[in-house]
């Protein structure tokens, strides 16, 4: 099974904004007691390639990827330490190519018909919608689903666990994204514990839209 097929079946992929690279490993153990096995950490912090490299390294059950990807520059840095994917919030084509050409699983941010047509006809077909709050939620993904067809989206921005059924429930999501599981403040204060229950309470969440 590929990446994208895995990830498609977990259905989430928290956003993760490390301060302290200390944490990243408590951190990547907490989702993983709470049944999620893939993690953006995003490159929004100076330790972000530090705190991939020490997931990768000690908790290798998790699928841990870089976020907030926005040059080229950085996509090699965050591949180097370790990352297994790579997330843009928008559509970045010198990122794009390099994915391609290494065969690392790329989702580019698009949320324009043109900003889809490009990652299509780089041969994309699951595309992060960011910040999906704004740009019109579900509503606005299933008109640009009817019209891109082979396309599914990675919906994050406003996403949390009172309305993530919104989006899980439609066959044109791959999984839902965002920071609610492990924001920063939870993993500053170590409430690992608290992460581990929001995890557990999405996954539930996830499953009972699925299986019902
Ligand atoms: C992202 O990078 O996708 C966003 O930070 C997620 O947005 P959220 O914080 O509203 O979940």
């Amino acid at each position: 099974m590929d990446f994208f097929d895995k990830a498609e079946r977990a259905g989430i992929i928290p956003v993760v904004v490390i301060d302290d690279a200390s944490d990243a490993v408590d951190t990547a153990r907490a989702l993983l007691a709470g049944g999620i096995s893939f993690m953006e950490i995003t490159l929004r912090t100076a330790c972000a390639p530090e705190a991939i490299r020490l997931v990768k390294e000690n908790v290798p059950e998790m699928t841990v990827g870089a976020g907030t990807v926005l040059s080229l520059k950085a996509a090699r840095t965050a591949i180097e330490a370790g990352a297994s994917f790579i997330v843009s919030p928008g559509f970045v084509p010198e990122v794009a190519d390099y994915c391609v050409t290494t065969s690392i699983p790329y989702i580019p941010g698009c949320v324009t018909p043109t900003e889809i047509i490009a990652a299509i006809n780089k041969g994309f077909d699951v595309v992060k919608f960011f910040p999906a709050s704004v740009y019109g939620g579900i509503k606005a993904i299933k008109e640009l689903a009817s019209v891109f067809r082979s396309i599914k989206f990675l919906p994050t921005g406003g996403i949390n666990g009172d309305n993530l059924e919104d989006y899980i429930k439609e066959p044109y999501i791959a999984a839902i994204g965002g920071s609610w599981v492990c924001p920063a403040k939870l993993i500053a204060s170590n409430n690992f514990e608290e992460i581990t229950a929001r995890a557990k309470d999405a996954v539930g969440k996830i499953r009972a839209v699925r299986e019902g």
